[in-house]
């Protein structure tokens, strides 16, 4: 993957989980001890048309009938179906949405956003295919508390950054800022994994799209 010249590079841990959906099951049963469900429990109970972006195998996906989930990877996708975890899974990525404009009422980015590389791109097609009246972006990922985070990706839009908690949120609050969100509150939730024993928690961030 090239962006703006530089290579960014995944790690071969990375690459190969990507060729199976049992495997990354696997990875993430035992980083979090069973337990990554738990974070889904910030989130309040969604209703309406709901999109879920980068869903994975639909090991932690939310349990709604209403919800279409999409994500890059076609072999997580398949699993997730045939685990009966997924309803509607697409295969598409997050920025270029196959929905037309103002068609969800919530959109969830779960643990994906530090996958993109492309902030911007992911913000304009929420913006675009989220509806104008009481709709939602939830994004959460995970951040490391303390500073010497290095993450598979380190440049998104043509900046780099890294994945502190600081970094996020300033992060989260330039795209905010120019795709016009408001951002109505971020939470913090610290769940069991191997993961958080290490120093990392996971945020919450609740944005709402403005007009004015
Ligand atoms: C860490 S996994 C999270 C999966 C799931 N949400 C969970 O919490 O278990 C990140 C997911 O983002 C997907 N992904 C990465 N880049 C993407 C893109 N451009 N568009 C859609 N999905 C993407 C990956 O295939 C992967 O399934």
């Amino acid at each position: 993957m090239i962006a703006l010249g530089k290579k960014i590079r995944e790690s071969i841990f990375s690459r190969i989980i990507d060729k199976s959906g049992l495997l990354y099951d696997l990875t993430v049963h035992a980083v979090h001890f069973g337990a990554r469900n738990e974070r889904y429990k910030l989130i309040p109970r969604l209703s309406g048309r709901i999109l879920e972006i980068g869903c994975g195998t639909g090991k932690s996906s939310i349990n709604s009938n209403e919800a279409i989930h999409i994500d890059i990877n076609p072999k997580f996708l398949k699993r997730g179906l045939r685990k009966n975890r997924l309803t509607i899974p697409i295969c598409a990525s997050a920025y270029h949405l196959p929905f037309k404009e103002k068609t969800f009422d919530s959109i969830l980015v779960p643990d994906t956003f530090h996958h993109l590389v492309f902030h911007h791109k992911l913000f304009r097609e929420c913006r675009r295919t989220l509806k104008d009246n009481n709709a939602l972006l939830y994004i959460f990922d995970p951040v490391k508390l303390k500073k010497g985070t290095n993450r598979l990706q380190s440049t998104a839009d043509g900046i780099t950054w890294d994945f502190t908690l600081k970094g996020l949120c300033n992060r989260i609050f330039k795209l905010s800022k120019a795709h016009k969100f408001r951002i109505q509150n971020s939470k913090i939730a610290k769940c069991k994994s191997i993961i958080h024993l290490s120093g990392w928690c996971d945020i919450l961030f609740t944005l709402i799209p403005y007009n004015k």
